[in-house]
């Protein structure tokens, strides 16, 4: 039987997005009757053996101070390890020429969290009765931000614009200011930069423009930063990140190696901080301040950064150029098929313009040749109007070795010419 569950239990217990394909993938993956599938689905990032040496080193530093009590055997403060609030204070403060005091920092367990919070503090109806929108100012953007909200109609996505090379077979989104509306009966505004999934960095200039839109309305911007540079610095183009009065700066330590340890960053104005800091007090306390610590000691030293820009950006760069360059090799130069510009991200996003069949029907076709990447269709919550261009994408993920990845792309190629081909065919 059922359980009876609310209108957010139920709504909470199902998967969204891309963690609904995730089931049909690992049902697949079990399933493998002897066949070996190059699974290019994942998100979750490799385990690179320098990172992994660095957080072993700050793990037994850790545990030969007389701190390790402290953190492990005690409750904390709800808006992080102190230790580690103040290494990333420091860091920043040194780094971007701010002034940044521990009011203005907040860590959480992992950063959906920290969105989820933002979510339904900032977005979803008033006291008054008035609904709060959560903008995403440019779909396609991460998945994750479609089960974050506990009023789903609350959130809202805007079709972007495109902005195409035809002859190098590439393409880029950009923010569509002619439709973005950003008023008072705006929550929030949130977007991934470096984006998952696109790989898309939205450029200084676009993000300045959504913040002066957001201002009047002293609307928070966050900035998932997910990617970003200083750590993972997952960035393939220059970008700085940017601070200001009414963004809300967010970070992760998942692509720099910690997944497991959940650990989410906020950085902002001290008004926005506490809202977020008293949700967390009721939710769950604190985040673990285990991640915290042994990060404190990899930002204090430099390690962090250094191990992000000279091993982890490097080694999903050069998976990309591996992937660029296959599919430059084996797609037909006819086909109407486009990839993002790589500007960072574990991703790459291919657009195969007028597919003849849905991203869905390509998806399970790729898996029949035992490739599986994702549809792109599950990556545009909030985005209510009907636009064939969501059925005509994909998400390819970086995380494959480069053999698996140069077959994948050609096997991908051959499907592709194939679909196409059926088209003339029956035209
Ligand atoms: C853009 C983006 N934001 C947020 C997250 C959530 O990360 P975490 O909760 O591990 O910090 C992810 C995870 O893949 C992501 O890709």
């Amino acid at each position: 039987m059922n359980p009876a569950l609310t209108k957010i239990g139920d709504q909470m217990s199902n998967l969204t997005g891309v963690r609904a394909i995730m089931k049909d993938i690992i049902e697949t993956l079990r399933a493998d009757a002897g066949q070996h599938f190059i699974n290019l689905s994942a998100g979750n990032p490799l385990i690179l053996p320098e990172v992994e040496q660095l957080w072993r080193d700050c793990t037994a530093e850790l545990l030969a101070s007389s701190e390790y009590g402290d953190v492990v055997c005690r409750y904390g403060s709800s808006q992080g390890y102190a230790p580690f609030v103040e290494a990333i204070a420091n860091d920043f403060n040194k780094r971007y020429g701010l002034n940044l005091s521990d009011r203005n920092i907040l860590v959480t367990a992992g950063s959906q969290t920290l969105y989820f919070y933002a979510a339904n503090a900032f977005g979803g109806y008033t006291t008054s009765g008035n609904l709060k929108q959560i903008v995403l100012p440019l779909s396609p953007d991460y998945t994750g931000y479609g089960g974050v909200c506990l009023v789903p109609e609350a959130l809202v996505a805007y079709k972007p614009t495109l902005d195409i090379d035809a002859d190098a077979h590439q393409f880029k989104y950009r923010p569509d200011f002619s439709q973005l509306s950003i008023t008072e009966d705006t929550g929030c505004v949130l977007f991934s930069r470096p984006c998952n999934p696109t790989g898309n960095v939205v450029t200084d200039d676009e993000v300045k423009k959504i913040v002066a839109l957001a201002e009047p309305f002293d609307v928070p911007v966050l900035i998932d930063s997910a990617y970003a540079p200083p750590f993972p610095a997952l960035n393939f183009t220059e970008m700085t990140p940017i601070f200001g009065d009414n963004i809300l700066h967010c970070m992760s330590l998942s692509k720099a190696g910690l997944p497991g340890e959940r650990v989410g960053i906020a950085i902002g104005d001290e008004r926005w901080i506490h809202v977020l800091e008293c949700f967390q007090t009721n939710a769950c306390l604190h985040a673990s301040r285990y991640g915290q610590a042994i990060a404190a000691y990899a930002i204090n030293s430099g390690r962090l950064v250094e191990i992000a820009e000279t091993v982890i950006r490097p080694f999903y760069q050069n998976k990309f150029a591996v992937l660029e360059d296959t599919l430059n090799q084996a797609m037909p130069a006819n086909l109407p098929w486009f990839l993002h510009r790589g500007e960072g991200a574990i991703f790459a996003w291919l657009w195969l313009q007028d597919l003849p069949i849905t991203d869905w029907e390509f998806y399970q076709e790729l898996k029949q040749v035992g490739v599986i990447v994702v549809p792109g269709s599950t990556f545009f919550p909030g985005l209510r109007e009907d636009w064939q261009h969501k059925h005509e994408c994909l998400r390819i993920s970086l995380t494959g070795s480069d053999e698996e990845i140069v077959t994948g792309m050609q096997r991908l190629a051959k499907v592709a010419q194939d679909v196409y081909q059926r088209l003339i065919v029956r035209s």
